[in-house]
């Protein structure tokens, strides 16, 4: 992903023999970009500069001696360093950090999803200003270049839709669950123990970690200008074993699927658990594993696949955004992003699963719900075996808006036979 190269920059970088850099965060993303940068040794590059609070605690042997450990941000900051890379996460103090950086002079690389989703338009907009490049390929999708086959590789063609897997954490409960009939909160406890959740897992199963990936994929690939919180989001947390048996039944599985379409003036984007067929290069990617499938008006579809996370891919597409500003090939100048009117209003046939109090007289209710907003019912499931004190069945529905069945299913709720909210997901036949 680059910001335009101006001249200022190429006249600095063939003076300099070397480009030197500086590393702000020596976490799981910042030790192994020094790693690679102390072991691959890429030349032309030399590492000068790291820094981290409290960075005694950080220290580490292998790390060359002449390079500097430091937690004063001024000194960085005002030091001789061609190219800052960020890799603290976070907006504040890293933005200011980055514009500082920017500021002077230097270029920036980050991996730094929330900085570049909530104020990645004006960073751009200084470093091009300033001459200097700001590259972000680490930011969506890890070590899967991603953006730059968007914005190189696929810059010829029109793309109009981007789906995606875009959060590990998420698609590796999400396949514990199918694979194994575990429940959510034993998948969460396991994606826990092997380190693919955080401790406070709510920014992954909320959506909120997709929807800022989503916001950096619709800038890039649909030059689309929208901020993360204005793209609706839904919970995977409501998933539980028995709807992965009713979605098999339908021929499909569920995944949390990131999608962003441009249709007319409107980009229609969202971030939820959805129902896809299992034919859907979605639904073939397991585990803790991201896919990105653009479509553009041309070329059709392409996939992009593989690690989303982890410190060593992630710090392979750092060290590339530093080797591509090395080498002065960032050079593209970045379409304009346009502000679209935003909406999550798709109209799809639905899934929707009700855990009831069995007795007479309820599918009835909630036909005549239904019938009530013009919604038809397409199917109705019921595994054998649960007990009539908590049974779950599922409906599932001929395409309908969003809008209007989140009306019909407010007014079931008020029925007295639930023993949970009814779960309503999207069936995506169409989605990839
Ligand atoms: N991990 C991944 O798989 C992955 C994948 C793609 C993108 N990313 C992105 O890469 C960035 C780094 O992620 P990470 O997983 O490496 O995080 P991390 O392990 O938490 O490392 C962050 C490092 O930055 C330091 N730091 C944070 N705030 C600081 C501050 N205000 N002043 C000084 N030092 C500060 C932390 O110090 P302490 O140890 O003292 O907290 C820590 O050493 C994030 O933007 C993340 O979203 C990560």
């Amino acid at each position: 992903m680059s910001t335009q190269a101006q001249p200022e920059l190429a006249r600095k970088s063939a003076k300099a023999e070397v480009c030197k850099v500086a590393v702000l965060g020596f976490g799981t993303v910042g030790r192994a970009v020094v790693e690679i940068l102390t072991y691959r040794h890429p030349a032309a590059i030399k590492l000068t500069h790291i820094f981290n609070r409290n960075v005694a605690s950080k220290h580490v042997s292998w790390v060359p001696k002449d390079v500097r450990w430091t937690e004063d941000i001024d000194e960085v900051l005002a030091s001789d360093v061609d190219l800052v890379i960020e890799l603290m996460g976070g907006v504040e103090p890293a933005k200011q950090w980055v514009r500082r950086a920017l500021e002077s002079g230097k270029s920036v690389v980050t991996a730094n999803k929330q900085l570049i989703a909530n104020a990645g338009a004006e960073l751009i907009e200084l470093a091009q200003r300033k001459g200097v490049l700001l590259e972000f390929g680490a930011s969506v999708a890890g070590g899967i270049p991603v953006l730059l086959g968007l914005q190189k590789g696929l810059s010829g063609d029109q793309i109009f839709k981007i789906t995606g897997i875009l959060n590990g954490t998420c698609n590796y409960i999400l396949t514990r669950i199918e694979s194994s009939g575990v429940t959510f909160d034993s998948a969460l406890a396991e994606a826990q123990q092997f380190g693919y959740a955080e401790a406070d897992p709510t920014d992954d199963l909320e959506g909120y970690d997709a929807r800022a990936k989503l916001a950096i994929l619709a800038r890039v690939g649909l030059h689309a200008q929208v901020h993360p919180e204005e793209i609706a989001v839904s919970s995977i947390t409501p998933i539980q074993p028995v709807d992965f048996h009713y979605a098999n039944l339908l021929g499909c599985t569920i995944r949390q699927v990131s999608s962003a379409a441009l249709e007319g003036q409107r980009l229609v984007a969202f971030v939820q658990p959805a129902v896809i067929p299992t034919t859907s290069p979605l639904a073939r990617v397991r585990g803790s594993e991201n896919v990105v499938i653009s479509t553009g008006k041309y070329g059709g579809e392409t996939a992009f696949s593989g690690h989303g996370a982890g410190g060593h891919p992630t710090a392979v597409a750092v060290i590339s955004d530093v080797l591509l500003i090395a080498q002065q090939r960032g050079t593209a100048q970045l379409t304009p992003a346009k502000k679209q009117e935003l909406t999550s209003e798709v109209t799809t046939p639905h899934y929707v699963r009700f855990v009831v109090r069995d007795r007479p007289g309820i599918i009835a209710h909630l036909a005549k719900v239904f019938s009530k907003y013009s919604i038809n019912i397409d199917a109705v499931f019921q595994k054998p075996g649960f007990a009539k004190t908590s049974l779950p069945f599922v409906i599932t529905l001929e395409a309908c808006g969003r809008s209007v069945l989140d009306e019909a299913l407010a007014e079931i709720a008020e029925a007295d036979f639930h023993v949970e909210p009814p779960l309503s997901l999207p069936i995506l036949k169409e989605t990839n």
